[in-house]
């Protein structure tokens, strides 16, 4: 897997402290390396969580129940039909703070990206309203085979963190690319989750994506090429540490990250009316929409006929959303955080970082994240942005990175500052 498609990832100094307390399901499906996850098991329980261990037909052929029971201290649930009015995977999954699915078989990991619940492990997934932790484990043929590669990014695309594998030997006597992470990296993810999906919990944030469309006629319109994920990015990383985040989001077709409010506009001042309904009640807000900058002064109710020859279309400026935010008062919390972008033509970190100094200032921002939109993996439409981020505290030059990390690192800012 290339580095695109790992999460970013920081130790947490106390495991054991952040799964203190904890409702873990620990799901064991059928591999080898299910021997390995004893360990995990056993690790969460010495740290206090409470550890519920589901597992498949398959897993039981490699350990036993017996093993994760004397571990655990609770019964190991195998059977999707309980006795009588039980509903197990509905009770499992109901007010438990984490899933760690270890070792995650092809398989399994399928039937997790395809929503399949025919039995105990998968319908308790997809019923989890938790953050979800994955250790696949399998033969260097099936982690490679383009099936298990999708299916691994479609889970990644909805937040699932991945953590492995590694290469190393591998039961068939091979070596490669399959094996199951260690225990410990396992619950070293789990309390990294655990941390980061509460530091922003009771704060609310509002984000905007995508680019405006501003009409000319009822067929065409002023636009640009935003696509919307680098605000979906954001308000995904605010939403899996635990704030209440609302998305104002133009036309996209990015699909937005479930647990997240929507609100779908198509205009800037349809934006504007959104954000500033909006902007009192929020903690921060980040405006990574493309906002056209200008629109056409009047817009015909019929379409401009082409026989009428090249319209003149005069334009006026479209109101400046972050602007306003930076310098009015009254309209959000005078604690609040404000976070713009600017879309620079200029790949220079030290260029980028002086651009957003000087938008710093202009715009009333706190934070502005430049990004270079004049290559062609960084900027509108591509997963990959290079960017700065200029904040009271300094510049970070975050390079050239996902747009899913480098939301992580933008949110990481803004939690810091909260
Ligand atoms: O959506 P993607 O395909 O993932 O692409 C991401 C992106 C390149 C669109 C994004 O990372 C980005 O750079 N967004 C800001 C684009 C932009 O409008 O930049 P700007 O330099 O023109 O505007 C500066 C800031 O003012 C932005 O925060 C913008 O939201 C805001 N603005 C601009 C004009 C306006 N009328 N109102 C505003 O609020």
């Amino acid at each position: 897997m290339d580095d695109a498609h790992l999460p970013d990832r920081s130790p947490v100094a106390d495991v054991a402290a952040a799964l203190q307390g904890k409702k873990v399901l620990l799901c064991v499906t059928g591999g080898i390396a299910a021997y390995k996850v004893a360990y995990v098991a056993r690790g969460l329980a010495q740290s206090g969580a409470d550890v519920r261990v589901i597992m498949t037909r398959s897993a039981e052929r490699f350990v036993g129940a017996q093993t994760f029971a004397s571990l655990t201290g609770n019964k190991v649930y195998t059977e999707l039909f309980g006795e009588g009015p039980d509903v197990p995977h509905v009770e499992l999954a109901r007010g438990a703070d984490l899933a760690i699915v270890a070792p995650a078989t092809a398989n399994s990991v399928a039937k997790m990206a395809l929503g399949i619940a025919d039995d105990l492990f998968s319908a308790t997934l997809l019923t989890v309203r938790c953050p979800i932790v994955v250790a696949p484990a399998m033969h260097t043929e099936m982690w490679e085979n383009a099936a298990t590669q999708h299916n691994v990014h479609l889970l990644l695309e909805r937040g699932v963190i991945v953590v492995g594998p590694v290469s190393g030997a591998l039961s068939s006597g091979d070596e490669g690319p399959g094996r199951m992470v260690e225990p410990d990296e396992i619950l070293g993810a789990a309390a990294e989750v655990l941390v980061r999906s509460q530091d922003l919990a009771g704060k609310r944030i509002l984000v905007t994506a995508g680019g405006t469309q501003e009409p000319i006629d009822p067929v065409r319109f002023i636009g640009n090429r935003s696509s919307g994920l680098m605000g979906i990015e954001i308000a995904r990383a605010a939403h899996e540490r635990g704030a209440k985040v609302t998305l104002v989001i133009g036309p996209s077709n990015v699909p937005p990250p479930p647990g997240v409010d929507v609100i779908r506009v198509k205009t800037a001042q349809e934006m504007r009316d959104e954000v500033f309904e909006l902007a009192g009640d929020a903690d921060a807000i980040v405006k990574a929409a493309a906002v056209a900058d200008w629109r056409s002064a009047e817009h015909a109710d019929q379409k401009l006929k082409k026989a009428a020859g090249p319209p003149e279309i005069d334009l006026e400026p479209t109101p400046d959303i972050l602007s306003e935010l930076g310098h009015s008062g009254g309209i959000r919390k005078p604690t609040s955080i404000l976070v713009g972008f600017a879309a620079e033509t200029q790949p220079d970190a030290g260029a980028l970082s002086a651009l957003a100094e000087e938008k710093r200032a202009a715009k009333g921002a706190d934070i502005i994240v430049a990004n270079d939109v004049s290559s062609p993996d960084s900027g509108f439409e591509v997963p990959t942005n290079r960017a700065v981020i200029a904040g009271p505290d300094g510049v970070i030059d975050v390079g050239l990175v996902t747009k899913r990390a480098l939301a992580k690192a933008l949110v990481d800012r803004i939690a810091k500052l909260l």
